[in-house]
């Protein structure tokens, strides 16, 4: 099975993303994190996504589409992923559909797109902290137990340099107009399902987890 979700920035994808792969023990393929996993290597991947990435801007189809490939060969994918964060372009759709039918001979099974307007979205992330690992929590939607540290892997915990409101607003204007589309892209292929995204946490995985037993 694969499964994209798609959603605005601080839509809640991380977060879902966490939980929906280990209900539906799939791999959580993140290229956010993937890129910034290579920035703290500093490997030349890295070094090149991290001037877009801390400018609000994609990072060009060609290496995002190489990485992801060289993700998905590995053996742990052989049953699906979930993928978080990708595609955002639709460079990047049409090369993951060829992807798909080309090494698995499958398609995107279904789309979530968590809805969120962007008032929300800035607040969840101007007061997001994250760990090394990805996991994901906020100042008042969603504390951890112990303040500065990772409740799943005992990280300290830290803010990104993207989570600046400058930033955060260039984001969100980057998805209405290089993401945003791919809507369009996934309901041609009936497979996209909005969730509402402004409910808590858990209603939110109860909703695509839904939508998932529906395709099953
Ligand atoms: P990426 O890391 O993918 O960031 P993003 O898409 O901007 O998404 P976020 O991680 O900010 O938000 P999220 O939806 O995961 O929300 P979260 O669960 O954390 O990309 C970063 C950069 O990398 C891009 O700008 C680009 O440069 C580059 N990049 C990545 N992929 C790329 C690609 N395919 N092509 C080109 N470039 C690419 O939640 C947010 C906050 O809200 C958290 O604090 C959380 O605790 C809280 N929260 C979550 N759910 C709820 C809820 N229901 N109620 C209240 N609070 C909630
Ligand atoms: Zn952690």
């Amino acid at each position: 099975t694969f499964i994209v979700l798609l959603g605005p920035p601080g839509a809640g994808k991380g977060t879902q993303a966490q939980i929906i792969s280990q209900t539906m023990n799939l791999p959580h393929i993140s290229t956010g994190d993937l890129f910034r996993e290579n920035t703290k290597n500093q490997t030349e991947l890295g070094k090149e996504a991290q001037t877009y990435m801390n400018q609000g801007q994609l990072v060009p189809d060609s290496l995002t589409i190489s990485m992801v490939k060289e993700r998905l060969s590995r053996p742990d994918c052989v049953n699906g992923a979930l993928l978080d964060g990708f595609p955002r372009t639709s460079a990047q759709a049409e090369a993951f559909d060829k992807m798909l039918q080309e090494t698995f001979n499958s398609k995107v099974d279904c789309v979530p797109c968590i809805d969120v307007e962007a008032d929300f979205l800035i607040e969840r992330l101007c007061g997001r902290w994250m760990c090394p690992n990805g996991h994901v929590f906020h100042v008042k939607f969603n504390p951890p137990i112990t303040t500065g540290v990772c409740d799943i892997c005992g990280s300290a915990l830290y803010q990104r340099d993207d989570d600046k409101i400058e930033t955060v607003s260039k984001r969100i204007a980057v998805y209405e107009a290089q993401t945003a589309p791919l809507i369009q892209y996934y309901k041609n292929q009936n497979v996209l399902y909005t969730i509402d995204g402004t409910q808590k946490i858990e209603s939110v995985s109860a909703d695509i987890l839904n939508v998932l037993k529906k395709i099953a």
